[in-house]
């Protein structure tokens, strides 16, 4: 029986190499996407030649608490139970302080940190039952070192992290491991999307002088969802070619 791991905002610029890292490593992947985006998704699953035996498709709205709970209530039931998890989905809205708007504010406290509720809380009483579980969290640099026009993503990200070590220690007992993972700035469009002189200044600032690529921060989800991982919990794993140092 294959190990069954589901991701976030699966077919994303980080989440599609996660899950194609997952599938490579045996595990059968439950790859879900903004209801708002089944066509995309749909093309995504047949460009990436997946088959319903390694990957299965699930539209979830990682903001609405409500459809969260009933649709991973019913995935439970089908599946049995999940042997990962992995909080991936995440937005910007980037801005000045002084110019951000409430909805700014909200959307990505929702997208980035209330998700971590939304979609944990229905599956950990099941993970913990079953034991030998991994919960990861993409969290990033900007959650670490706080970035100038990201105080709402920097918020999110560090949430995440403090949200990661609580849930270590409850998970512990279980054997059910919770860890984040910070990237630093990588090669997908949320990155392409910044002002090219901008991102030309933030690369000067890298040490390795270049952009993670996508699937530099996947091979470090694999490794904490190996069992060689199973001691490791409530720790955050830099992926940021020496950008941050903590
Ligand atoms: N530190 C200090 N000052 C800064 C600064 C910085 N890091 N960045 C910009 N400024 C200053 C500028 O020099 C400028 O000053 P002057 O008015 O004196 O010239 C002023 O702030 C305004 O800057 P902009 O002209 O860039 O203002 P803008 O309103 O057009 O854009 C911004 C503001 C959207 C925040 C833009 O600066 C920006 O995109 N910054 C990068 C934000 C960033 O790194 N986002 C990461 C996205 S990727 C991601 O989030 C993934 C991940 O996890 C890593």
């Amino acid at each position: 029986m294959k190990k069954v791991a589901l991701v976030t905002g699966a077919k994303g610029g980080i989440g599609s190499s996660i899950t194609q890292a997952l599938v490579d490593a045996g595990f059968r992947v439950i790859a879900t996407y903004h209801p708002k985006s089944e066509q995309s998704a749909k093309e995504w699953f047949k460009e990436n030649n997946y088959s319903n035996e390694s990957v299965k498709l699930l539209p979830l709205d990682v903001t609405d608490t409500a459809f969260c709970k009933e649709s991973l209530t019913a995935l439970l039931e089908q599946e049995g139970h999940l042997d990962v998890l992995v909080n991936n989905a995440g937005i910007t809205k980037d801005t000045m302080f002084k110019r951000m708007t409430a909805e700014q504010w909200n959307d990505v406290i929702n997208t980035n940190l209330n998700s971590l509720f939304n979609v944990t809380q229905p599956l950990f009483e099941s993970m913990c039952q079953h034991g030998n579980a991994r919960i990861i969290n993409i969290t990033s640099v900007n959650g670490l070192k706080g970035q100038f026009g990201q105080t709402n993503y920097s918020a999110a990200k560090a949430g995440m992290i403090g949200f990661t070590k609580a849930l270590a220690a409850e998970g512990a007992r279980a054997g059910v491991t919770v860890n984040a993972i910070a990237p630093g700035y990588t090669g997908t469009p949320m990155v392409e999307a910044i002002k090219p002189e901008v991102l030309e200044s933030i690369k000067a600032e890298i040490p390795m002088k270049r952009l993670a690529q996508p699937k530099e921060v996947a091979a470090a989800v694999v490794f904490l969802a190996s069992d060689a991982a199973a001691y490791i919990t409530g720790e955050t794993l830099s992926v940021n070619g020496g950008l941050y140092m903590h």
